[in-house]
C-alpha cells in the first residue's frame, strides 16, 4: 500500500449505510473512523437531558451557545468489542444518542451555525494528520473540501426506512415503520434546506446509489477506485 494518507469523506442521506460502509473502509485501510453525526447527536442529547429542548422541540439557543464550550466530546474504542463509542463529558452515551427522541431533535440542533462551528473544530483536529474516514452530511463540501476521495451515498427513502426499522426492532425499539419513514423524510428535508452547510453532493464527489447493492458490491466498487486513483490496495 502506498504511504500517502488520504481523507475519505462520505456524505449522504440518513440510513444509506454510510457508517457501516465507512467503518469497514477504515478498518481495511488502517484508518481512523469518525462518525460525525454522533457529535451532533451527543450535543442534542446534552441539551435535551439538561432540559434545554422541550418536547415541542424549542431549543434554548442562548443557553446552548453559552454552554457549548464546556461540552467535552471524544471517541474511544471499546476494548471488549472494538467498537468506537462517543463520550460526552466522560460518559459513554453511544446508545442514548440513537434513541428516537434524539433523532427527532438532532436536525434542528445541527442547523445552528455555532453548533456546526464547534463540531467542525473537533473534526478538523481529527483530520489534521489525514488517514481518516469520516461520514456525515457536509464533510466533502464544508469540513474537508480538499478531501482526496469524496463519496455521496443515496438510496430510496423506502429502502432506507426499512434498514433503519430493522435496526430499531433489533435494539428493542417500539417505533412503527411509518414513524421511522416519517422521521427520515423530515430529516432529509431539514438537512437539505438548512442555511449553513446543507446536505448537497460536492461537484467532485462520486455518487453511490446503493438501493440495490450489497455491502460486498460497494466494497468491490471502492476497491477499484482506490487502486486506480490512489494506487492503494485493500483486501476485501
Ligand atoms: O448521520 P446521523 O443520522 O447520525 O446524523 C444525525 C444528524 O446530524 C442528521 O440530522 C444530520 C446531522 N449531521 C450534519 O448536519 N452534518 C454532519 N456532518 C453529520 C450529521
Amino acid at each position: 500500500m502506498e504511504n500517502r494518507k488520504i481523507i475519505v469523506a462520505i456524505d449522504g442521506y440518513s440510513s444509506t449505510g454510510k457508517s457501516s460502509f465507512a467503518k469497514i473502509i477504515a478498518q481495511k485501510m488502517g484508518y481512523v473512523y469518525i462518525d460525525t453525526g454522533a457529535l451532533y447527536r451527543a450535543i442534542t442529547y446534552f441539551a435535551y437531558t439538561n432540559g434545554f429542548i422541550d418536547n415541542g422541540r424549542n431549543i434554548n439557543e442562548e443557553w446552548l451557545k453559552q454552554t457549548i464550550g464546556h461540552i467535552r466530546l471524544c471517541f474511544k474504542t471499546s476494548e471488549s468489542d472494538g467498537r468506537c463509542n462517543i463520550y460526552l463529558n466522560g460518559a459513554n452515551v453511544e446508545r442514548n444518542i440513537r434513541k428516537m427522541e434524539i433523532s427527532e431533535k438532532v436536525s434542528q440542533v445541527a442547523a445552528l451555525p455555532f453548533v456546526r462551528e464547534y463540531v467542525d473544530k473537533i473534526l478538523k483536529r481529527y483530520g489534521k494528520e489525514r488517514g481518516v474516514v469520516m461520514d456525515g452530511r457536509d464533510i466533502g463540501t464544508a469540513v474537508f473540501p480538499d478531501a482526496e476521495l469524496k463519496i455521496f451515498m443515496v438510496a430510496s427513502a423506502r429502502v432506507r426506512a426499512e434498514r433503519r426499522y430493522r435496526e430499531i426492532v433489533q435494539s428493542g425499539g417500539k417505533e412503527s415503520f411509518e414513524q421511522v419513514l416519517e422521521n427520515l423524510k423530515k430529516r432529509d428535508y431539514m438537512d437539505e434546506h438548512r442555511s449553513v452547510a446543507p446536505l448537497v453532493k460536492a461537484d467532485d464527489a462520486l455518487l453511490l446509489d446503493n438501493s440495490n447493492m450489497t455491502i460486498q458490491d460497494q466494497l468491490d466498487w471502492l476497491k477499484e477506485i482506490l487502486k486506480v486513483r490512489f494506487n492503494i490496495d485493500i483486501t476485501i
